[in-house]
C-alpha cells in the first residue's frame, strides 16, 4: 500500500491537533458590516470546512476601527464582532477543522476602496456610496503613492495603543472560538510597513537599523503570546521579501523569525510583496506555481521553526511535494479555494486516500459512493 501522503497526516502545534496539512488562507471578503461577520461569511468559511481543510483562516479582522482596510473589512476590536464570529468557528469546529483568525491593522494602506470599486485609495465615487475616507496612520508620514493618503507618523502614545489592540484583539478572538491566531506582518500593512525601511523613515526606537523596524513587530507579539493561551498555536505571516530594490530582504526576515520564536511564535506563514499599491497578488514581477516556497524552505531551514508555503499552489501533488522536499509543514492555498472550496477533498481523492468518500460529510459522502459505483458501473 501506498504511504500516506503527508498532506494527509495530522499536525500537532503546540497543544492542538490539525487533521491535515491543507491550510485556508486568510481572505478578506470586503463584506462586513461596522465590522461585523455576517451569513455571506458565514457560507463562505463554511464551504471550507465541509471542503476538508484542516485549518481554516478567517480573513484578516482588525484591531481598531482606524486599522481597517476598507469599510467592509471584519473587525474584532468590539465583543459584538466577536460574538458575531462564533456561528463560524462552532461550525468549522464541528466539521473537525480548526477555526484560526488572523489579526491585523492596515497602517498607510487603510482607508482603500473595496477591490471591485478599484483597490485604491477611496475617492468621490466611494464618498457619494457613503465610503468616507478616514485618517490613517504609518511608521512615517509617507504615502503608499500619488493621490494616496498621506499617514500620520505614529507616536509613542499611537504605538502603545494599537500594540494594546492587538492583545485585546487576541483576547477576543479566544471568546470567539479562534483556536489559532495569525499576527499579520505582511503585505505593506502596519506592521511591515514598520519592518520595511521603503516605508519606515523614522529616526527613533522604532525605526533606523533593522532592530529598531523590527521593535513594533516584536513588542506586538510579546504582548499577544501573553494575551493568547501557550497551548493554541501562534502564526506570524511575513512579506518575505518586499521584492523591491533597497526593501525588505529574506536574511531580514530569518532574522525576524528567529526573534519571533524566541518570543513563542509557532509558524512563520511565508508570503510576500504588498508594500507597493499593486498589493501582494497583483504586484509586478515574475511568478509561477509556488513561488514563494522558497522563502518558506529557507526560513524553515535557517530557523528550526515550523513554516507555511503559500502561493500558487495549484494541485495536490504540488503541495505534497512541498512538504516531501521539507520545505513546509503546512501548505495555504486562496485563490484555488475560492475556485473550488472543496480542493482538500478532491486532493485526497487525487491522491488515492479517500476512495470511498468517507472523509466527506456523511450527508454527502453516502451519495458520492454510489454515484461512484454508478459511474463505474456505466464504465465512466
Ligand atoms: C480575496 C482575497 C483576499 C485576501 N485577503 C488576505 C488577508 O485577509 N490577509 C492576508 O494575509 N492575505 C490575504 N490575501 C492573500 C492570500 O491569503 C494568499 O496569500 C494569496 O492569495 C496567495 O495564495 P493563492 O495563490 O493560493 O491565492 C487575499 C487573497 C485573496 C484572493
Amino acid at each position: 500500500m501506498a504511504a500516506q501522503p503527508l498532506l494527509f497526516t495530522a499536525l500537532q502545534i503546540a497543544e492542538v491537533t490539525l487533521p491535515n496539512r491543507i491550510v485556508i488562507s486568510p481572505m478578506c471578503q470586503y463584506s462586513a458590516e461596522d465590522g461585523v461577520v455576517n451569513d455571506w461569511h458565514f457560507a463562505h468559511l463554511s464551504s471550507f470546512a465541509m471542503g476538508g481543510a484542516g485549518l481554516i483562516f478567517c480573513e484578516a479582522s482588525a484591531v481598531s476601527e482606524e486599522g481597517r482596510i476598507t469599510h467592509g473589512d471584519a473587525g474584532i476590536w468590539t465583543a459584538e464582532q466577536a460574538a458575531a464570529w462564533r456561528r463560524i468557528t462552532d461550525f468549522i469546529s464541528g466539521q473537525g477543522a480548526v477555526p484560526a483568525i488572523q489579526i491585523g491593522h492596515a497602517g498607510r494602506k487603510a482607508s482603500m476602496q473595496r477591490p471591485w470599486y478599484g483597490n485604491g485609495p477611496l475617492g468621490e465615487a466611494d464618498t457619494a456610496r457613503g465610503d468616507l475616507a478616514w485618517p490613517i496612520l504609518g511608521p512615517s508620514d509617507l504615502a503608499m503613492d500619488d493621490g494616496w493618503l498621506v499617514p500620520t507618523a505614529m507616536d509613542g502614545d499611537d504605538i502603545s495603543r494599537v500594540t494594546r489592540a492587538f492583545a485585546e484583539a487576541a483576547k477576543r478572538s479566544l471568546d470567539a472560538g479562534f483556536q489559532a491566531l495569525e499576527i499579520h506582518g505582511a503585505h505593506g500593512y502596519l506592521i511591515q510597513s514598520f519592518l520595511s525601511p521603503i516605508s519606515n523613515r523614522r529616526n527613533d526606537g522604532y525605526g533606523g537599523d533593522r532592530s529598531g523596524r523590527m521593535r513594533l513587530a516584536l513588542e506586538v507579539t510579546e504582548t499577544v503570546r501573553e494575551a493568547w493561551p501557550a497551548e493554541l498555536p501562534l502564526f506570524f505571516r511575513v512579506s518575505s521579501v518586499d521584492g523591491i530594490e533597497g526593501g525588505w530582504e529574506l536574511d531580514d526576515s530569518v532574522v525576524l523569525a528567529r526573534e519571533l520564536k524566541e518570543r513563542g511564535v509557532d509558524v512563520i506563514d511565508c508570503s510576500s510583496g504588498g508594500n507597493s499599491p499593486q498589493g501582494a497578488t497583483n504586484a509586478p514581477g515574475k511568478r509561477g506555481p509556488g513561488f514563494q516556497v522558497p522563502y518558506a524552505a529557507a526560513i524553515r531551514e535557517q530557523t528550526g521553526l515550523m513554516t507555511q508555503a503559500v502561493g500558487l499552489i495549484l494541485s495536490a501533488e504540488q503541495a505534497e511535494d512541498v512538504l516531501q522536499s521539507g520545505a513546509a509543514d503546512l501548505v495555504a492555498i486562496g485563490r484555488e479555494a475560492l475556485h473550488d472550496p472543496f480542493w482538500p477533498r478532491h486532493a485526497a481523492e487525487a491522491l488515492g486516500c479517500d476512495p470511498e468518500f468517507d472523509g466527506w460529510p456523511h450527508q454527502y459522502g453516502w451519495w458520492l459512493t454510489r454515484r461512484a459505483r454508478a459511474l463505474k458501473t456505466m464504465g465512466l
